[in-house]
């Protein structure tokens, strides 16, 4: 088993089933170095401003927001069915106070085209460089939404990475 370059745009049903099933990471890693995972249940993949993108939703409070406002990056990585426990634990504790990595015996390894990394143990990995980013404007969001998503009024920073490789293990 290898990691092989892959176009991004063989992926994208296997990217979405994966966000389906809860099996999908988001690494950042700050201006320490030290790279963090949190799970990550909403984003896309599509073309805007004519780049690949991956577009994901981030709430402020997270410690992965601060790394990622650190260093503009992050990379996307899809866990097989066998490792969905891990990401619902890297969904559930804060890189603030655990380190995700070493916990979850999950090995960080150089990315092609980004110093953040991916994770060795994952299927799929995606190496994203925000061109963009937005808070999430309540007034703008349809009404429904609010009370059912938002509750705490917590709201989402959207980011979008443009997509600067993609890897496959095969
Ligand atoms: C399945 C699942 C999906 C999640 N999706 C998101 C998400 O898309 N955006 C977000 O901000 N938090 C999401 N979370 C919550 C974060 O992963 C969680 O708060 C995590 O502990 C944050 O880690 P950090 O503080 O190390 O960044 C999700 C949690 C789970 C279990």
């Amino acid at each position: 088993m290898a990691k092989k370059i892959a176009d991004y745009k063989d992926y994208v049903g296997e990217t979405i089933k994966a966000f389906d099933e809860g099996r999908v990471l988001l690494v950042s890693h700050g201006k320490e170095g030290l790279p963090n995972v949190m799970a990550i249940g909403w984003g896309t993949v599509g073309i805007i401003w004519r780049k690949p993108m991956f577009v994901v939703l981030v709430r402020p409070s997270r410690h992965t927001y601060k790394l990622i406002e650190e260093t503009g990056e992050f990379t996307v990585n899809i866990v097989t069915p066998q490792l969905k426990e891990v990401v619902q634990y890297c969904g559930t504790v804060s890189g603030r106070d655990h380190n995700k990595f070493k916990e979850k015996q999950l090995t960080a390894i150089p990315s092609k085209k980004v110093k953040t990394p991916i994770i060795k143990e994952c299927i799929l990995h995606f190496e994203c460089r925000v061109v963009y980013k937005n808070d999430l404007i309540p007034s703008e969001l349809e009404k429904s939404i609010i009370p059912a998503l938002y509750p705490k009024g917590d709201f989402h920073l959207v980011y979008f990475g443009e997509i600067l490789a993609c890897q496959y293990e095969s």
